[in-house]
């Protein structure tokens, strides 16, 4: 009989539990918050306040590194879709799967593509961006993905030949080797014909990137703030977020922005879940985020140490942001 109008599947696989997510909360706090200098991962700002405040970010004059991916997709998707002749796309942190729509539609036009895996740490933010693709993808299969792609890139769902997608400069949080091992792992994890697409900032005039960092009104101080309030609220402590100033700065060794938070005076507190007392000197600086900025040069023989042969490039009129896309 024909099954030519057989239905779409769905599933959703949990690779990560909340527990998972809160012993490793548990696990950064104590090592970063105990090291000097201290640190802490960026993962912890996307809490639900911290995720509308990073859409605030997205939206700011300073902050061009949304709108120009947003942008070079528009002009790119069809070529990326062709280039890439995968029958699945798989979505790396895929969160509301915005932008994600442009891809599908190209790859969808090019004629191949059967499925969508939005992968993410978000169980709700998953569920909710399911619920919006099943009503407009109703051809689609989609297999959701709970999980954290430091650990589970060998278990995620391959429902054909995937093109891998990581954007939005999210591989700029990685010191440069967690970067090294993400792309060994995610290489590893490929097979051979499936192609990774990633989004990255460039380096560019440092005044730029620091207002991109240090916004007028005062969003990313906000943003980075919000990790104390997420401390508070997890882990039971009495931090106060008016403590800390908001500290963006360009390493121009590394070529990486740093963000940190600095004690406007001393301070006593306490996690009471770890048992942790945290103690800071009045100017000690705690860093919550690196981001670093790529140039072509330097990106592609990483990709190529790692097993991934960089086939294509693009990027916008002004060289701010590029996609590449690399084939195992
Ligand atoms: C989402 C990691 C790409 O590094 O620019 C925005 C996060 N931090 N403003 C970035 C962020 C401060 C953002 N990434």
């Amino acid at each position: 009989m024909s099954t030519d109008h057989a239905s779409s599947e769905a599933s959703l696989d949990v690779l990560l539990t909340p527990a998972d997510l809160r012993a490793g909360l548990e696990t950064d706090a104590r090592a970063g918050l105990s090291a000097t200098p201290k640190w802490l991962p960026p993962k912890y700002f996307y809490d639900d306040r911290g995720s509308k405040l990073f859409e605030d970010i997205t939206r700011l004059p300073e902050y061009y590194q949304t709108r120009t991916e947003h942008a070079i997709l528009v002009a790119s998707s069809d070529s990326i879709a062709e280039v890439a002749d995968a029958e699945a796309l798989l979505e790396l942190g895929s969160g509301s799967s915005e932008k994600t729509r442009m891809l599908l539609n190209a790859m969808t036009r090019s004629g191949g593509l059967s499925a969508y895996v939005p992968v993410d740490v978000s169980a709700g933010a998953l569920e909710d961006a399911m619920t919006g693709l099943r009503r407009d993808y109703p051809d689609l299969d989609l297999h959701g993905a709970v999980a954290d792609f430091d650990h589970h890139l060998d278990q995620l769902p391959a429902p054909g030949r995937r093109l891998i997608a990581l954007l939005g400069g999210t591989l700029g949080n990685y010191p440069p080797e967690q970067r090294r091992v993400f792309l060994a792992n995610l290489a590893a994890a490929m097979r051979p014909g499936e192609t990774f697409l990633l989004g990255i900032d460039l380096v560019k005039d440092p005044s730029r990137l620091m207002t991109a960092y240090d916004d007028a009104a005062g969003v990313t101080a906000e943003f980075n703030r919000n990790v104390i309030t997420v401390l508070n609220r997890e882990l039971d402590g009495d931090l106060d977020p008016g403590d800390f100033e908001h500290i963006a700065l360009w390493d121009a060794e590394n070529e990486w922005i740093e963000m940190r938070l600095r004690a406007r005076r001393p301070i006593s507190a306490c996690l009471s879940a770890l048992d942790l007392k945290v103690t800071f000197d009045e100017g000690e600086q705690l860093r919550t985020e690196i981001s670093a900025k790529f140039r072509r040069e330097r990106i592609e023989p990483e990709l190529v140490a790692a097993g991934l042969h960089p086939e294509r490039w693009w990027t916008d009129p002004a060289g701010d942001f590029a996609l590449l896309l690399a084939r195992r």
